[in-house]
């Protein structure tokens, strides 16, 4: 078996020990104990568990508040994750490396992803990325010195009608090119204020993840919900008097209904 393929064991005082075959995968960084999380930040992690009737469905919404505070999902988010769900911190971490959206390394202020998946890549996804990778001196994955700026490659993000799309801390920014994405970034660094595509002001990576932990900002309703492109193919058909053909009479959902 060569070096590259012998497993490494990690433990760092979880109780839990596991081996890894990929060490680069991304595991949470264990090395890493530092952290924001006060007496706060737990208060609000119960008041997110209290929302629902299965507390344990609160892990989501409660790994994004550890990020808004920590920048990360940190070893302390975990463990405090962990005791206000009275679940194993291996649980937590299994939730917390199994999507993407949480980042197991610092991300930066402004957290950027470019879309390559098939559509954006005919549309220059690819093109896009190296431009974004050449802007800021990082490669997807990265984050840069100054804590600035982090970089991923993104899967589709189902706004394949404004290829190629990039996302700035959560937002769309739609039919983009090198020159508009480096024009994106000298406002972002300068700190300037800068306008999603589809209307919203872009607040920090942090800020967003507290929204998306359950703690509105106020400003959901900036910006349209689906821009004209998403939109053409119901304006056709309204023009044109389409409607949508009626259920089949032998419907499961209508012989369940007359069976009433
Ligand atoms: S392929 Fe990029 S948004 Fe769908």
């Amino acid at each position: 078996m060569s070096a590259a393929s012998e497993p490494e064991v990690y433990s760092a005082g979880f109780g839990h020990e596991f081996e890894s075959f990929f060490p680069e995968s991304g595991s949470v960084d264990l090395a890493d104990t530092s952290t924001n999380i006060t007496e706060t930040t737990v208060a609000e992690l119960r008041q997110i568990a209290a929302r629902y009737p299965q507390p344990r469905s609160a892990l989501l919404p409660m790994l994004h508040l550890v990020q808004s505070v920590d920048g990360r999902v940190s070893p302390a988010g975990i463990e405090a994750c962990a005791a206000v769900l009275d679940i194993t911190t291996a649980q937590v971490s299994g939730v917390a490396t199994f999507y993407t959206m949480y980042k197991r390394r610092p991300a930066g202020r402004h957290h950027v992803g470019v879309c390559t998946t098939a559509l954006c890549a005919v549309m220059g996804g690819d093109h896009l990325l190296e431009a974004v990778e050449h802007k800021l001196g990082i490669h997807e994955g990265q984050t840069t010195a100054d804590g600035q700026f982090s970089l991923e490659r993104l899967e589709c993000n189902a706004a394949c009608d404004f290829a190629p799309v990039m996302m700035v801390n959560w937002e769309f920014m739609d039919t983009m090119t090198p020159s508009s994405a480096e024009e994106l970034l000298d406002d972002l660094a300068a700190g300037r204020p800068v306008a999603s595509t589809r209307g919203a002001e872009l607040i920090g990576w942090r800020e967003a993840e507290r929204v998306l932990a359950g703690f509105p900002d106020g400003r959901a309703d900036e910006g349209p919900a689906a821009g004209p492109a998403s939109l053409l193919g119901l304006d056709i058909a309204n023009e044109r008097g389409w409607r949508a053909p009626a259920a089949p009479d032998d419907s499961p959902s209508q012989t369940k209904q007359e069976a009433k």
